[in-house]
């Protein structure tokens, strides 16, 4: 039988690494965990608890906040979907909210917040057969990820994309203020002090402003079986 592997995917916010890291996962019979999803209950909690005063989080109280956080992950047959829950309660639909995107990049901030995430990370991926789509995956998460893939598009292209996903979920929102909030969650991701946002060396770049799904979906897998055929 084939040796498992541990998949990093990471890149910028809205390229579609979550679909397709759960489409290869899928594909390959492993388990998917999208690491965004746990700064997203992060800052949810924090936003329903009133520790975020015009953007900026009152770090103390989320830091004291972690642990009575958790966050688990359950296939949703019926919808076919992942569906992520904080502490047993389904916040699948709530955490892809605007106000908690708009919120989220300082709470990834914290370094306190992203030892606790990179600590829960790290348990899933004990057994290997995993995909993890996020921002650090292949640079702090696994750096010895057997395959890692920087994701990006043109932010146009990602504003675009994001807009249809929420317009089509019936959310009224506006293009200009989707690119503003691409554009500022690039900036705060690559320029943080904790885990940049940053390609690791031995990553492969794939840009799909120009791909369909598809088509991406078979660059990965073939990646994926070349690695898992030669171990
Ligand atoms: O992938 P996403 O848009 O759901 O991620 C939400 C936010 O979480 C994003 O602004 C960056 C942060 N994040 C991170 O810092 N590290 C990760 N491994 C995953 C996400």
């Amino acid at each position: 039988m084939n040796k498992k592997i541990i998949i990093a995917i990471d890149g910028h916010s809205s390229c579609g690494k979550s679909t397709m890291a759960k489409q290869l996962a899928q594909k390959l019979g492993y388990i998917y965990i999208d690491s965004g999803a746990m700064y997203r209950v992060v800052t949810l909690v924090a936003l329903r608890k009133g520790l975020i005063k015009n953007g900026v989080p009152y770090i103390p109280k989320v830091i004291s906040e972690l642990k009575n956080i958790k966050i688990t992950f359950k296939w949703d047959e019926v919808l076919g979907k992942n569906t992520t829950f904080f502490n047993g309660e389904n916040v699948e639909d709530e955490i892809r909210q605007l106000e908690v995107s708009q919120n989220v990049s300082p709470i990834s901030t914290i370094a306190e917040v992203r030892a606790e995430m990179v600590k829960q990370q790290r348990e899933n991926g004990n057994n290997k057969g995993i995909v993890m789509d996020g921002r650090d995956i292949g640079t702090v998460v696994f750096p010895n990820a057997e395959l890692k893939i920087f994701m990006t598009a043109s932010p146009k292209i990602r504003a675009q994309r994001r807009f249809l996903e929420l317009s089509e979920k019936g959310e009224s929102v506006d293009f200009d203020e989707i690119l503003q909030n691409v554009e500022s969650r690039d900036k705060i991701d690559s320029t943080r002090a904790v885990s940049p946002l940053k390609k690791a060396d031995d990553a492969l770049i794939l840009d799909n402003s120009n791909l369909t799904r598809t088509d991406q979906l078979k660059w990965t897998i073939e990646k994926a079986e070349e690695i898992i055929n030669t171990k």
